[in-house]
Formats: structure tokens, sequence, C-alpha cells
């Protein structure tokens, strides 16, 4: 799952690290628990049920999820999620494992399942944490971003007493822009900080905000840019397991 504040490059993150994914030839299930619905915008995709129809029982999963390429799946989000965070505060037991309940019975199918979550902190985000078992935290390099880093971990820290098995698995360092000095400032802190999970930098590219107009993934619509190779990265840090960087 990606999880941090607004605009940092979750959506984003979720849905090419899926594709990438995808490509190496994995099966990828990308879980958009947002009522913005971006994920599905981004793919190209308008799918008429998602996780709202999920979570109600009125379809089966079968006709939530939707194929968007190969091997690469999606659960959509959107609007009617709002709906959602309502009859998730109504239950008076068992509240935080509603996606859970959804979840677990499908995701044996996937090799991996890739949870977006919307900025700040509500009930659908607590119920993600009582699923996911790693968390990866997109950090904008920019001013204030380990400040919200810091929250962050402050609030995961609270979910952990009741679910310890949701970690911070990644950190991964985006708008990076080697030209000025902030940024590189920031990643060095964010190694010296956390070393074991700090991720190689996904740079600034205007290939990343030009795509979802196509309804394209980094790697169709810009595959010889640094995002693309950058994406590529995060894919193989990911499947091959915890080397951290020098
Ligand atoms: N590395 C990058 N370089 C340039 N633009 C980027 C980069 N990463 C993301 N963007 C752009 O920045 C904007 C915010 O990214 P994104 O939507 O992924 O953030 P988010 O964390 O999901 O935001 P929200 O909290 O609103 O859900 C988008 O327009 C996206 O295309
Ligand atoms: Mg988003």
């Amino acid at each position: 799952m990606t999880l941090s504040k607004g605009g940092v490059g979750k959506t984003t993150t979720t849905v090419n690290l899926g594709a990438g994914l995808a490509l190496a030839g994995y099966k990828v299930l990308v879980v958009d628990t947002d009522t913005q619905g971006q994920s599905a915008y981004i793919l190209g995709k308008k799918p008429v049920a998602g996780l709202t129809e999920l979570l109600t029982g009125e379809l089966p999963p079968e006709e939530c999820i939707i194929p968007a390429r190969k091997d690469l799946w999606l659960l959509s989000g959107g609007k009617s999620l709002a709906g959602i965070k309502r009859m998730i505060d109504r239950k008076s037991f068992g509240a935080e494992w509603t996606l859970s309940e959804a979840l677990k019975p499908l995701d044996t199918q996937y090799d991996f399942v890739l949870i977006d979550t919307s900025p700040g902190w509500d009930q659908l985000i607590v119920n993600v944490l009582f699923y996911a078992t790693e968390v990866l935290v997109p950090v904008a390099l920019e001013v204030m971003a380990l400040h919200g880093l810091s929250e962050f971990m402050r609030s995961l820290g609270s979910i952990q007493k009741y679910r310890k098995e949701a970690r911070l698995k990644y950190i991964v360092p985006t708008f990076m822009d080697a030209r000025i000095k902030g940024p590189e400032k920031l990643y060095s802190e964010l190694k010296k900080l956390y070393p074991e999970s700090t991720c190689q930098p996904i740079r600034y590219c205007d290939s990343l905000s030009e795509a979802p107009s196509f309804g394209k993934t980094i790697f169709e619509f810009a595959p010889g840019s640094t995002a693309s190779s950058d994406y590529r990265a995060l894919v193989k840090r990911i499947v091959e397991g915890d080397k951290p960087l020098a």
C-alpha cells in the first residue's frame, strides 16, 4: 500500500509500480481506496463498479475487479466510497476489518495487492492498515516532507498496537530534482534516518503528469523517460528484496 499526505505521488506510484510488476510477469491487483478515483483515469478505464460494490456485496468480485492490462487488475475507487465510510462508521464492532474481510478471499489469486490511499487519515486508511503487511510511503522531497513522515510514523505506531503486521517497508522519495540542493539534502537525511527502507528516488519528470490524460502508464507513454527507469528500479527493489542503498 502507499500512504501519506496529499499530492506526494501516491497514486502515480501505486499505478506505475503495479504496471511495472505486471510487466515483470507478476499478477497484480491495484485497489483504489480514494474517493478521487484517479487510478482508473490513469489506466484509461471507466469502470462501472469497483470497491464500493465489493464492500456492500452488491456485486460479485468478478464484476467489481476489472482487467486493466495483461496481469494487471483494478478495483477502482471513486465518489461512492463516501457512503462506504459512513457504512463503516455505523458498524458497532469489527469496523477496522471491513476491507480485510472483502479482500482476504480474493488475494491468493495475485502476487501483489497494491492499495492506494487518500490523503489524510480516515476509516478507510485504518482499514487498509488492518489488511496490509507492507507499507510504502512516498515522500515528496520538499520543505516539511520529514515533518509529514514523522506525523505518519506516529499514526502507524498507534495502529501497530492493535496490528503489528503492518510494517513500514519502503520510503520512496519523489519529485527528486538534482539541480537544486534542497531535495538532495532531504534525500541524504532520509537515508540516514531510515537506512533500511529508503529506496532510490523517483526524479521529477514531466511525462509522469502528462501520461494520465492519455490513459497510459509511464512505461507506455514514455518508456525511455527517467521516470520509467526510476519506477523500473523500484520494481526491482521490491522483487529482489531488501538491499539498502549504499
Ligand atoms: N516524479 C514526478 N514528477 C513530476 N510530476 C509528478 C511526479 N510524481 C507525481 N507527479 C504529478 O504530481 C501530481 C500529484 O501526484 P499524485 O496524484 O500521484 O499524488 P497523490 O499523493 O496521489 O495525491 P492525492 O493525495 O491527491 O491523492 C500529479 O499531477 C502527478 O502526475
Ligand atoms: Mg492520489
